[in-house]
């Protein structure tokens, strides 16, 4: 089934503005539906047949009532013997109201056609198909749903409603079950449904008396003011006493004159309650890797101590290594901290990392130069924090032993080069350097001190990623590689090329 703008288009001659004010009508008319406790069929005329038969375009059910048709009748030909009160209104722009049966079905139901118009033109007609009524007297919320329903169709047939600037349903709107108060045009009160009543009541308005103005009664009536001014439709939440009601205000045109407005109100405490748990369990776990962070680094700032005061050249270059390693962990957990999301900038994170390795290069004037090449993105947590040790573990290799130093000569030369290039669902990097190169006959199996140890654990182990080895640019220096695959939420989104 085509979608109601390519279905007018195929078979009516709809188009342009006139369609887009129908697309408003179908967006806003659950109001019109719901206050008539009925079925509501837009339909328009089939292109080049003189109006005798008409496509059902879009159809809505009411949430106040029971509906007639459970099955869906866009798309639907109804012609004028089926409806002559359609074709009618079609050809008189007039209200036409009569029983007919019920579409594909012998039931007797009753009938209202609407012309609709826009910029005095009729383009479509608004059928509201109710059951006959039972007889029953219509107790107050539904007269005044009824009545106010009847001003709304009013304002279909002269082109006032829908209005020119609501076009997107807003999500969490207030709707009529939730709550309704209709105004006279003097700002009086005439009726506030009894869910209206219960949401002022959360705000701390218990003084309701029809007739009186809503500011008489404590209810700031600025909203109000400007969809009666502005001729448009207006949306506020009212926050007080820890409540907080949306507003709706919808006014009520007589000939585009001002004639009153229809206020729906929704009680959503609740609502901002979990909305404000969920934002305060951000802001709990942004502090946490605060915290973690200043723990890590009062742990490196020990090591640190522990270092000065030891005699052993091993045992305090042991210790330096260490503060490095927790130091490079402590990097991640200061970035979650001040991100909203449970993900980081890796580019942020590679930044700290290559300053923390460069201050660990004892040798004076800046002869080794880092560069980083490329973008990873953004990278969950459990990935980031592996990921950044692994890096130290490379970069701090290059440092230590791409570039030996000569035995008086204490400037060190040398390149390093981090890459990142990030696909669908995995993160390669690669340290190069363009210093001595491996060792003969040096393997990732063989020849492994702690640093090594700790790469392939993570990469391999941890990550589930690979790692191998290779001369660099030009067979000069080393290439480490390390390549994570990541299925993320986010990665496993994007299809991957085959
Ligand atoms: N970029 C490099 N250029 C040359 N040799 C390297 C490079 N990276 C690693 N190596 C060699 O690999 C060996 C193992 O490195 P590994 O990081 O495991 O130990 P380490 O650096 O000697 O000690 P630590 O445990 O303190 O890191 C190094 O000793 C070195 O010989
Ligand atoms: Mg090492």
């Amino acid at each position: 089934m085509a979608a109601f703008p390519e279905l007018a288009i195929l078979r009516t001659e709809l188009s342009g503005d006139a369609l887009a004010h129908l697309e408003r009508l179908a967006v806003s008319w659950r109001l019109l539906s719901d206050l008539s406790f009925s079925d509501l069929l837009l339909l328009a005329p089939l292109a080049h047949e003189d109006g005798h038969r008409f496509v059902v375009l879009a159809q809505v059910r009411p949430t106040t009532g029971q509906t007639l048709y459970v099955h869906d009748l866009v798309g639907r030909i109804v012609d004028e013997v089926e409806r002559p009160a359609l074709a009618r209104s079609w050809r008189h722009a007039e209200v036409f109201e009569g029983d007919a049966n019920i579409l594909g079905g012998k039931e007797r139901v009753r009938l209202e056609s609407i012309p609709v118009r826009y910029r005095g033109r009729e383009i479509a007609v608004l059928a509201r198909e109710a059951p006959t009524t039972s007889g029953r007297r219509p107790g107050e919320l539904e007269r005044y749903y009824l009545e106010v329903y009847d001003r709304l169709v009013s304002m279909v047939a002269h082109g006032s409603f829908p209005f020119a600037r609501e076009e997107v349903e807003i999500e969490g709107a207030p709707r009529v079950g939730d709550g309704v108060i209709v105004l006279d045009a003097d700002g009086g009160m005439r009726y506030a449904s009894p869910n209206a009543v219960s949401s002022l009541h959360r705000i701390g308005i218990h003084a309701y008396t029809s007739g009186v103005r809503l500011s008489e009664i404590g209810f700031d009536e600025a909203a109000v003011d400007t969809a009666v001014r502005g001729r448009l439709p207006v949306l506020e939440e009212v926050e007080r006493d820890e409540a907080s009601v949306l507003v709706r205000v919808i006014p009520l045109l007589d000939a585009w004159k001002p004639a009153g407005a229809l206020v729906l109100l929704r009680d959503v405490t609740d609502l901002r309650r979990r909305d404000r748990m969920l934002m305060s369990k951000d802001a709990t776990i942004r502090e946490i890797h605060h915290r973690v962070k200043n723990n890590l680094q009062t742990i490196a700032s020990l090591l640190r101590l522990q270092g000065r005061r030891v005699d052993s050249r091993e045992a305090r270059t042991a210790l330096a290594e260490s503060e490095r390693r927790i130091r490079s962990i402590a990097i991640v957990h200061e970035t979650l901290s001040r991100e909203a999301r449970e993900s980081v900038d890796f580019g942020q994170i590679i930044k700290q990392l290559v300053r923390l390795v460069e201050e660990s290069v004892s040798t004076g004037d800046g002869g080794l130069r880092f560069e980083v090449v490329g973008d990873a993105g953004e990278l969950p947590g459990e990935l980031a924090t592996p990921l950044a040790v692994v890096l130290n573990e490379l970069m701090q290799n290059a440092v230590d032993h791409a570039f030996p130093h000569g035995e008086d000569d204490d400037a060190v030369h040398g390149n390093v080069e981090v890459r990142l290039q990030r696909r669908p669902g995995v993160v390669d990097v690669d340290v190069v350097d363009d210093g001595v190169g491996l060792a003969e006959g040096y393997t990732l199996a063989s020849g492994q001190g702690l640093g090594m140890s700790i790469v392939q654990a993570l990469v391999t182990g941890e990550l589930g990623g690979e790692l191998d080895v290779s001369p660099g640019d030009n067979g000069r220096g080393t290439r480490f590689h390390v390549r994570i695959p990541f299925a993320t939420a986010a990665a496993t989104k994007v299809v991957e090329p085959s």
